[in-house]
């Protein structure tokens, strides 16, 4: 479809989008599921045009942008302010973007902002990951899961990866330590404990991760479905305090800074 090209408001930038990212994000508004995707617009779609993790070249700032230029390359999620990273050109609040560094491509900086910032904010502030900690990771050879693993490896994690056949290999060559193949393994059986579960997944009950805990570990939900969100509500506060074992579930928070990758993964060498 042909659309008009936008105008930025006073505090947007105007981007040309070389590259971008599709999450799974895009695809649950897409498709209107589960019913959480259609918060803010049950019977249509609220964004026209969806797309957050975009990655360009500003064309034109408004008149209270401070900290652009025209001909700055750019990258950031956008999903706060909008959407609407799957056109050609897109409207943005400056602070949604950083300046992308010039060793990195177009595409290398648009797969960053919104797995990475998942992964950070899950280890970091949810999981409130501490070097050489036991992790396993569920769901680890996709967006969410490489990054984990990469962030916590460079922090001397222990790191367990449950994922498909096909991305086992991938992820020994990442750092991995240990792979389930979760087609034929059961992650439950397999009797090791961790100190920090990160789940992208979402699939099992709150009592199985509550075993695969370590004594004082915590769990941490990027994603899965509405009867674990529901456990970890209702019941995840007992087994707390009985067990002393955490549920958390995160809650995406875009943010510029975290997204800025080499200094964020850093974030106990700064
Ligand atoms: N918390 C928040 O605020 C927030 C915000 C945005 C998104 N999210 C969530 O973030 C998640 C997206 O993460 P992502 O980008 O990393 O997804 P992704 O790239 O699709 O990766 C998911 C991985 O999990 C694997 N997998 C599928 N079923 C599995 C199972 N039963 N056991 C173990 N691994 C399995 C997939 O492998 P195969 O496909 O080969 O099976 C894939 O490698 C979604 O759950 C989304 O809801 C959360």
């Amino acid at each position: 479809m042909e659309l008009k090209t936008p105008t930025q408001k006073e505090n947007e930038v105007l981007v040309k989008v070389h590259a971008l990212s599709v999450n799974s994000w895009d695809w649950d508004l897409l498709r209107g599921k589960p019913f959480l995707a259609r918060i803010g617009g049950i019977f249509k779609p609220k964004y026209q045009i969806l797309g957050a993790d975009i990655a360009g070249r500003v064309e034109a700032i408004g008149r209270e942008v401070k900290n652009l230029l025209p001909g700055d390359e750019v990258f950031g999620d956008i999903s706060w302010c909008g959407w609407g990273g799957f056109a050609e050109y897109v409207c943005v609040h400056e602070d949604a973007l950083s300046i992308k560094p010039s060793s990195m491509t177009y595409e290398q900086a648009a797969a960053i902002p919104q797995a990475a910032v998942l992964a950070l904010q899950g280890l970091r502030d949810k999981g409130q990951f501490q070097d050489g900690q036991k992790l396993l990771i569920n769901g680890a050879g996709g967006g969410v899961g490489t990054f984990a693993l990469q962030i916590a490896k460079l922090h001397g994690a222990e790191v367990t990866c449950v994922d498909s056949t096909g991305k086992l290999e991938m992820l020994k060559e990442m750092g991995a330590d240990q792979v389930i193949d979760y087609t034929k393994e059961d992650l439950v059986q397999d009797g090791r404990g961790y100190d920090l579960i990160l789940d992208v997944v979402g699939n099992r009950s709150i009592f199985d991760y509550k075993r695969l805990l370590n004594p004082k570990g915590t769990y941490v939900m990027v994603g899965g479905t509405m009867s674990l969100i529901s456990q970890i509500l209702f019941l995840g506060p007992l087994i707390s305090k009985k067990e002393r074992k955490n549920f958390n579930i995160l809650v995406h928070k875009p943010n510029k800074q975290d997204q800025i990758s080499y200094r964020s993964y850093l974030w106990t060498a700064e």
